[in-house]
């Protein structure tokens, strides 16, 4: 269980895979920086769409140590297949469910 005693371990999540929607955005791509420095294996999933906060720019030092999925995190049908990690989907580029 996370608590503040454990919340900032360093090893919290080292080996862990994490998903992150929104990744390219402010707060994810912040939480997807320190995550890679605890040794997560992390995936971002954004979908992108202008007038976001998404940037490449976000993750500029760290694009080299995650992977950058561009979905819509509304698309349940991507998101359980991201979930098992089935690698045909890691081309998925879903459009806005509305
Ligand atoms: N930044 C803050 O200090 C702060 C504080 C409190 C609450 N929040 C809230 O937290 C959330 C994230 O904030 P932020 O500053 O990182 O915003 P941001 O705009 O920088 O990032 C949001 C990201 O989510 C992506 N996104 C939006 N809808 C999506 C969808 N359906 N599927 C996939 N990706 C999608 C966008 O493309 C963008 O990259 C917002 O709802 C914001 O209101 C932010």
């Amino acid at each position: 269980m996370l608590n503040s005693d454990n919340l900032l371990s360093a090893d919290l999540f080292d080996g862990t895979s994490v998903l992150i929607t929104g990744g390219l955005g402010f707060l994810g791509s912040n939480l997807a920086r320190r995550l890679v420095q605890m040794g997560a294996r992390v995936f971002l999933v954004d979908n992108m769409l202008p007038g976001g906060g998404a940037s490449r720019f976000n993750i500029a030092g760290i694009q080299d140590r995650v992977e950058v999925r561009v979905s819509d995190a509304r698309d349940s049908q991507a998101m359980a297949c991201m979930i098992r990690g089935n690698a045909s989907c890691t081309t998925l580029r879903a459009t806005p469910v509305t």
